[in-house]
């Protein structure tokens, strides 16, 4: 209850505008890692993340090297509040001034188009949170390639992998969106990566995770067989193929839950179309409750490898207190996805903050 207490009192501290010398300055608060979060990352750093003194970081250097460093009490991996205003009309001198303004105008454009009649998040959306998950999760650590570069649309070879079946709608229109805003500075890795932290965010109960631009594109494909897609692996040698990508067992629980608002067609076509919980659309807790159920609702679909995932030992209690905890899961889905989404990042300080462009969450 205190951790809670003192974190929430945080999370308003922890928002951009405030200046980071202020969240700097106590040296044993900001090197403090709480308990809950230091069992869910690894808090190993990445690129050069692991060599820049403190006093060389950039702001969003900063704020990835603390959310990499589970330290929820420096920083948050969601920001809730924070809105961007473009000082001025796409084209302008003043919006041309300012990396994030064109960022404002491209995710007003995809937060429009991922939400369906209902106000629920569509299959556009569904997809693009896949995407962004198929892009950056090429990387490893050991054997080095791929990562959050682009690639997966860059590279028609990497999209043709059956890995990357059920991709199509959300590739047509990321092509038509990086026509539109490449000439305007976008890089495809970003717009990717955009795209999945908007589309969550679009969702009913989704994540405001903290989205960074700056990342350098790339057409070499990735190297083949470094994603789980074909749902049937067991827990362990899950949890081996993310601790390779330097996520933790507690990152992939809390990014396989983004199966809260999917709706499978490939893996077993004759149930194409059954959604991985009741409430496909919708970022809420049920996928995980769903799939440790020993009674799950009928047309629930659960992937073989989710359900191990779910009975994993060492995950259960972590599965079990995000069923039963929706701020304490979008945080954690928050961080693991800053994490995931600079894998590969060669100079992570270089990147740029601009979250205030997303949507409010639903
Ligand atoms: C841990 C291992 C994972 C496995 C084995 C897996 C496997 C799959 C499979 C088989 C599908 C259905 C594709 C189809 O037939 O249409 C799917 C859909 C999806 N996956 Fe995963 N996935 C994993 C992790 C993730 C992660 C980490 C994310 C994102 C952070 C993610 C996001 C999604 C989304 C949003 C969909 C729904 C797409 C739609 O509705 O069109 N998955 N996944
Ligand atoms: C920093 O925070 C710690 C723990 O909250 C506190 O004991 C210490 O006095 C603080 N130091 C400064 C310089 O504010
Ligand atoms: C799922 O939620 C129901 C209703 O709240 C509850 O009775 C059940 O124990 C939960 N199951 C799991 C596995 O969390
Ligand atoms: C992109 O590539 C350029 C040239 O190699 C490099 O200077 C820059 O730091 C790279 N950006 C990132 C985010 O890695």
């Amino acid at each position: 209850m205190k951790i809670r207490y003192v974190f929430l009192l945080f999370l308003g501290l922890a928002s951009p505008g405030v200046s980071r010398t202020l969240l700097g300055m106590n040296k044993s608060l900001a090197g403090e890692i709480s308990p809950a979060a230091a069992k869910r990352q690894t808090g190993e750093l990445l690129a050069d993340l692991s060599t820049l003194p403190d006093a060389a970081l950039s702001p969003a250097g900063w704020t990835i090297k603390n959310i990499l460093l589970g330290n929820r009490a420096a920083v948050s991996p969601q920001d809730l509040t924070t809105v961007y205003t473009a000082p001025g009309p796409l084209d302008s001198s003043e919006c041309r001034r300012e990396t994030c303004c064109v960022w404002k105008y491209i995710a007003d454009a995809m937060a429009t188009s991922f939400r369906d009649g209902a106000g629920r998040c569509n299959e556009l959306a569904r997809q693009a949170v896949r995407l962004g998950f198929h892009d950056a999760g090429t990387w490893s650590k050991s054997a080095g390639g791929g990562g959050a570069d682009g690639s997966v649309l860059l590279a028609p070879s990497e999209l043709a992998r059956d890995d990357n079946r059920a991709l199509e709608v959300v590739a047509a229109q990321m092509a038509a969106w990086y026509a539109e805003w490449r000439p305007r500075g976008a890089r495809m890795a970003d717009l990717i990566q955009m795209g999945a932290v908007v589309a969550a965010a679009s969702c009913p109960l989704g994540p405001r995770a903290r989205a960074f631009v700056g990342r350098n594109d790339s057409a070499t494909p990735a190297p083949p067989d470094r994603l789980p897609s074909a749902a049937n692996s067991d827990a362990a040698a899950l949890a081996a193929l993310f601790a390779d990508k330097t996520l933790s067992l507690g990152e992939l629980v809390a990014l396989v839950g983004a199966h809260t608002t999917s709706v499978q067609r490939f893996f077993d076509p004759l149930a194409a179309g059954s959604p991985q919980d009741s409430t496909p659309g919708v970022w809420d807790t049920l996928y995980y409750n769903q799939t440790a159920s020993s009674d799950p609702p009928q047309g629930v679909f659960r992937f073989p490898s989710d359900l191990a995932l779910s009975q994993y030992p060492p995950a259960r209690e972590l599965w079990q207190t995000f069923a039963n905890a929706q701020a304490v899961w979008n945080d954690d889905f928050a961080a693991a996805y800053v994490h995931l989404s600079v894998l590969g990042v060669e100079h992570i300080n270089d990147l740029t903050e601009c979250t205030g462009v997303l949507p409010l969450s639903g």
